[in-house]
């Protein structure tokens, strides 16, 4: 493996209640995850990032956390998470777990203590302010839809949630809430974990003037326009958690989530002494364009080459529509999701893949009146919410459960995964998990698909070619978009996203080629 690790890392995101489920309560938790571990190590990733498992009242599935050293009884115990790490550790995966600053809990004891009384010393570790004009104390909205405020009625002051109201902003200001986080760090990383996943990285402090935003209308899906995030305090601050998580051996890390499009204020994040990596999300919202993407890998390489950080890739998690159905769904949406992958695998830097998407998994059309996304319930279902990309993973059989939960699953299975199922796709070769252990083995094996340089390739309007090379060890990357077809290189074809005849590779195909230079 590259050193550190996490420079060309391939991680599968894990969105625990959905993965595999052990005691037949239809959501999947920690045991569930162990029981699969296998299933992880075959599949060829380096580790696992498990989203929050953390004792919460569920508002937000997780992203809402009353107790953030603890397990929810609902996903296991504190026992059940060390037997995981153990166990995956045992097997050679890293894991991530993810940690939630931004906001708790209205349940978090802090939040209770916040609104018991208006001098209690909690209070101050949030946003409580007077409101203005009869409303709110400013204009913001929640990404959830609706204010960024709600009354509370017992003082008459509001408080500021950038997300549900269940789900209020801490106040990173106060020095308390830093020593405690630094605190919550210790605890997971003394238990062994790898790393965390910083949830909304970039919003922990607001600026203190609070000023108005201008909010553009439909509100876009990057936020670079919320000018009251960004603060300049987060930069010591992840310089200071780097710090601490250097004091542990073993390469621990951050990833942080900062959704914002513009790569050179990404690239500040992780300079040298601050994170080691922040999801780069341009794939998430660009089109199936060669162009586009061109511009975006450039872009992306330029800024994080420039602070020497290595760049991440991400096709999907659990915030966004499933990939196969944002190209367009079906076949015809499927094909250029394989390519895709092959793509995403040979890019430099780290490589992150949501559970299910190495099975091509489809958005599921999940009925009104079983959608639990609170994004569906603030807009009065103008945003359908994200419960389409959370349907549990069919491991095997059929509906309704797929070997998911002896129960009945949180959110429905469509009966049409009978083919998709792992067992399904692990006996076809030209399955879509075929596909994604092929190529993973590959990386595996190659230095230069994870480690070498990147070089385009002159290439036809449409489609893309670039070569990854490595001590004497040259592959390259050729996907076809949209051209009629698109000639391969000589060499030998490790490696297609559909079979290729004749040396052409045909619309919507990716491959890979060992070329001699
Ligand atoms: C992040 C998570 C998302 C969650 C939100 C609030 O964006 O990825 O799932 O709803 O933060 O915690």
């Amino acid at each position: 493996m590259t050193s550190p690790w996490w420079r060309s890392a391939v991680i599968l995101q894990i969105y625990v209640r959905s993965f595999a489920d052990s005691d037949g309560d239809g959501l999947g938790d920690l045991s569930g995850i162990r029981s699969r571990l296998p299933y992880v190590k075959e599949l060829g990733v380096d580790g696992i990032w498990l989203t929050p498992f953390y004792p919460s009242p569920g508002a937000d599935h997780g992203y809402d956390v009353s107790d953030y050293v603890d397990v929810d009884p609902q996903f296991g115990t504190l026992d059940d998470f060390d037997a995981l790490l153990a166990e995956a550790h045992g097997l050679g995966l890293r894991v991530i777990v993810d940690i939630v600053p931004n906001h708790t809990s209205s349940e978090h004891r802090w939040f209770r203590n916040a609104r018991s009384r208006a001098d209690h010393p909690d209070r101050a570790r949030y946003a409580f302010r007077p409101g203005r004009d009869g409303g709110p104390p400013n204009n913001w909205t929640s990404a959830f839809g609706g204010s960024a405020w709600t009354l509370d009625e017992e003082s008459g002051e509001y408080y500021l949630h950038f997300f549900a109201p269940e789900q209020p902003d801490l106040d990173w200001h106060h020095p308390d809430v830093r020593a405690d986080f630094e605190d919550i760090l210790r605890f997971w990383l003394d238990r062994g974990v790898d790393g965390f996943r910083i949830d909304v990285a970039h919003a922990l402090f607001k600026a203190r003037d609070l000023h108005d935003m201008h909010e553009p209308d439909p509100r876009p899906l990057f936020g670079d326009w919320l000018t009251a995030l960004q603060q300049p305090e987060l930069h010591p601050l992840y310089r200071s958690w780097r710090k601490l998580a250097d004091e542990y051996d073993g390469e621990r890390m951050f990833v942080g989530e900062i959704v914002i499009a513009d790569q050179v204020e990404l690239s500040r994040y992780v300079r040298p002494d601050e994170l080691q990596l922040a999801f780069n999300f341009t794939f998430l919202h660009e089109r199936w364009d060669a162009e586009a993407l061109r511009i975006t890998i450039d872009r992306t390489r330029d800024a994080f080459d420039a602070v020497g950080a290595s760049a991440s890739w991400v096709l999907e998690n659990h915030d966004v529509t499933r990939l196969p159905t944002r190209y367009g769904g079906g076949v015809g949406g499927r094909r250029p999701a394989r390519a895709a992958a092959l793509l995403l695998l040979a890019l430099p830097g780290a490589a992150f893949v949501y559970a299910g998407q190495e099975l091509g998994l489809e958005e599921v059309e999940i009925p009104a009146d079983l959608r639990q996304d609170p994004i569906f319930f603030r807009t009065n279902g103008e945003r359908a919410g994200r419960d389409g990309c959370r349907v549990p993973i069919p491991w095997s059989d059929g509906p309704p459960a797929f070997g998911f939960t002896t129960g009945e699953p949180w959110l429905p299975m469509p009966g049409s995964w009978v083919d998709q199922s792992v067992t399904a796709q692990q006996s076809n070769p030209a399955s879509s998990l075929a596909l994604y252990r092929a190529a993973l083995a590959l990386r595996h094996g190659s230095a230069a698909l994870r480690a070498g340089s990147f070089t385009w390739r002159e290439s036809p309007p449409g489609t893309l070619v670039f070569e990854r090379t490595s001590a004497g060890e040259t592959i390259v990357c050729a996907v076809n978009l949209e051209a009629e077809h698109l000639e391969l290189p000589e060499g030998e074809l490790l490696l297609a996203s559909e079979s290729v005849t004749g040396n052409r590779l045909r619309q919507a195909n990716a491959a890979w080629t060992r070329v001699v230079v």
